[in-house]
């Protein structure tokens, strides 16, 4: 959830620690933006220098502006989305230990603090935040003197290691001293770390996009691990001391794609992504002969033969790529597909066997209700095989095998370009999976990726020729407290989805449901005016699907509802029933969600944008779910 920065360069000093990590913070602030800090540390300094304020990082930069601080070797920076303890100044990171000489940020919940904090407060420690993070900066104090005491200088790598081994629960933490002024340590468990290699000088960061800027090449932080940075020296051991190689990679996008580029949001850039999304994620995934080819994913032909059953784990938007992709491999495969929330997983005590694969979605690689379900799933003996958007996250270092999304860092709190990516890996898997096991022809296969390969264009399609009628559409309905969202077969978890984005960036009260649940209880909602909009399946296509749709329409259109389609051109149907209807080109039912979820994307991003909200960061809200 919390964004953390480190930066340590060449031995001498200057301005530029400070710049790093507040241009870092800019680009992690959508992980969390409740408040903002920064700490540095030089030579001479007795006590570390720090700043930190409630609100966005732009009221920090101002403070600074009014306070600057001075110029030094290391500095660390942090974001936070409160877990404990109220979004104000002082509960804001960097947290002191008690002689001010070190400063630590953190990304995580400690689950011990409570006795920890006790234990210390019998010694004399007093604390001034609700943090369970003050508790860690007052405790590395103290184990740091007490290193000084045994061995006569200060050694932050160790007093640090120790600290990893008393703290139960997650943690990313970054820590500066000012008797150590060109060093940053860090230490690690079950939250996000990955350092930037530079030209003499490291970067420490939750993820890659801190640092795209200055450096592509990076590497991976285990699991219990601690780092030791100086300059460009990096030692990584576990938290006995032990020497540990980290496995490097080079990131694949550049330092634009995390740029607003002329677009007023983020999320606008990235809907206007939607297309390359596709494109990209389909890319290199064939041999000459047209042959799906997975084999970056390391899984042996012979077990994708054995599997029997799929069990698709998510989050939020994840899990509504996972409810689409449930209908298309039943489809072809003919195997059952299970769609399980992450959280859900654990406790529903699910069935899994060494021929279930259980596929696990995530954008950001970092969900931790998702990461637990994983470990669950591998204790269980399944094969886990991740879909995943971001290189060096947790999720599929964690996992048996991996499929990325090439949909590029998604930078906007609402996930768009990368539902269209998962679903689109999903439906590579499922093809890949008929291939091996001979439940379609080559050429039915061939047919299905045609389509799929066909879409981006059509997304383009959608883009120029539907935004300004749904912009005019948001603008009228802008005031309307309630919205429904219909859909059937694939356009069930497309209405969901459509309803989860105009909730989380319009703060509109949303309810996605299947259509024919509808007489079944929320017609009990419609009254005159309030917006239904409905999916609206290919005629051609799913006639039966379609008509009984249409009747739906017809349902809530007699109550007086004010119907929204989402329809296939020249539907003459949708034409005599609908208020409004948002045309998108033909395609077959089962391809069909990676466009008709567009249109929906459009609208919650023009109607929060005509209530003049901030699109990219709404409110309560962080990127990324790294605490349960
Ligand atoms: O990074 P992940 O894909 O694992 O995130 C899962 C959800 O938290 C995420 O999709 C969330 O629902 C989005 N804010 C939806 O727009």
């Amino acid at each position: 959830m919390c964004g953390i920065v480190g930066y340590s360069g060449p031995i001498t000093v200057s301005n530029k620690p400070l710049e790093v990590c507040l241009q870092g913070l800019s680009r992690l602030e959508y992980r969390g933006y409740d408040s903002a800090g920064v700490a540095c540390v030089g030579p001479h300094m007795d006590q570390v220098a720090l700043d930190k304020k409630a609100g966005r990082l732009s009221v920090l930069e101002e403070d600074l502006k009014l306070h600057p601080l001075p110029e030094a070797q290391v500095c660390i920076g942090h974001t936070r989305w409160a877990t404990n303890g109220e979004p104000n100044d002082t509960n804001a990171h960097p947290h002191l230990s008690k002689d001010h000489k070190i400063a630590i940020i953190h990304n995580g919940i400690i689950e011990n603090a409570v006795r920890l904090k006790f234990e210390l407060q019998s010694e004399g420690y007093s604390f001034t935040s609700q943090t369970d993070s003050e508790v860690a900066a007052k405790l590395l104090g103290r184990i740091a003197n007490v290193i000084i005491e045994e061995t006569g200088k200060p050694n932050l790598f160790e007093a640090m290691r120790r600290l990893g081994k008393m703290l139960d629960g997650t943690f990313a933490i970054l820590a500066v001293d000012v008797r150590q002024p060109d060093v940053v340590c860090a230490i690690r468990r079950d939250e996000p770390l990955v350092l930037g290699l530079g030209d003499k000088e490291t970067f420490l960061a939750s993820d890659v996009t801190a640092f795209i800027s200055y450096t592509k090449h990076a590497l991976e932080i285990g699991q219990d691990n601690a780092v030791m940075v100086q300059g460009d020296t990096i030692v990584v051991t576990d938290f006995d001391g032990n020497k540990v190689t980290p496995k490097e990679f080079t990131v694949d996008w550049d330092a634009s794609a995390v740029e607003k580029s002329g677009w007023d949001s983020f999320m606008k850039k990235e809907i206007h992504e939607d297309p390359a999304a596709v494109r990209e994620t389909l890319m290199s995934r064939f041999d000459l002969d047209g042959n799906i080819k997975l084999d970056e994913v390391h899984i042996d032909e012979k077990l994708f033969k054995t599997i029997d059953r799929i069990v698709i784990i998510g989050c939020g938007t994840a899990s509504y790529a996972g409810q689409v992709a449930k209908y298309a491999i039943e489809h072809w495969v003919r195997i059952p597909v299970e769609v399980i929330l992450s959280h859900e997983f654990r406790y529903s005590d699910p069935i899994l066997t060494p021929q279930t694969l259980v596929v696990a979605i995530s954008q950001s690689g970092e969900t931790m209700d998702t990461l637990m379900a994983i470990r669950h799933a591998r204790e269980q003996q399944a094969t886990v095989l991740s879909i995943c958007n971001t290189q060096g996250s947790s999720i599929p270092r964690e996992s048996d095998a991996v499929l990325y999304t090439h949909a590029g860092p998604e930078i906007a709190v609402a996930s768009t370009k990368a539902f269209v990516a998962q679903i689109t890996a999903e439906y590579l898997l499922g093809l890949y999976l008929a291939q091996v096991k001979g439940t379609l022809f080559h050429d039915e296969i061939n047919g299905i990726l045609s389509s799929l390969r066909a879409i981006p264009e059509k997304i383009d399609w959608i883009l120029k020729h539907d935004s300004e009628s749904i912009q005019d559409v948001a603008q009228k309905l802008v005031s309307q407290q309630t919205f429904l969202f219909l859909g059937r077969n694939v356009g069930y978890p497309v209405a969901l989805e459509g309803a989860l984005k105009l909730k989380e960036i319009a703060y509109t009260f949303t309810q996605g449901c299947a259509a024919g649940e509808l007489k079944h209880g929320p017609i009990a909602l419609i009254e005159e005016n309030v917006p239904v909009i409905v999916i609206v399946p290919s005629a051609c296509d799913r006639n039966v699907l379609h008509s009984k749709v249409i009747s739906n329409i017809e349902e809530v259109k007699a109550r007086g509802a004010y119907t929204i389609a989402i329809a296939e051109e020249a539907d003459p149907d949708v034409e005599r029933y609908a208020d409004v209807i948002f045309w998108r080109p033909q395609c077959p039912t089962l391809v069909s969600p990676l466009v008709d979820v567009v249109p929906l994307q459009l609208f919650a991003l023009y109607m929060a944008e005509a209530k003049q909200l901030d699109v990219d960061k709404p409110r309560n809200l962080a990127k990324s779910v790294t605490v349960e």
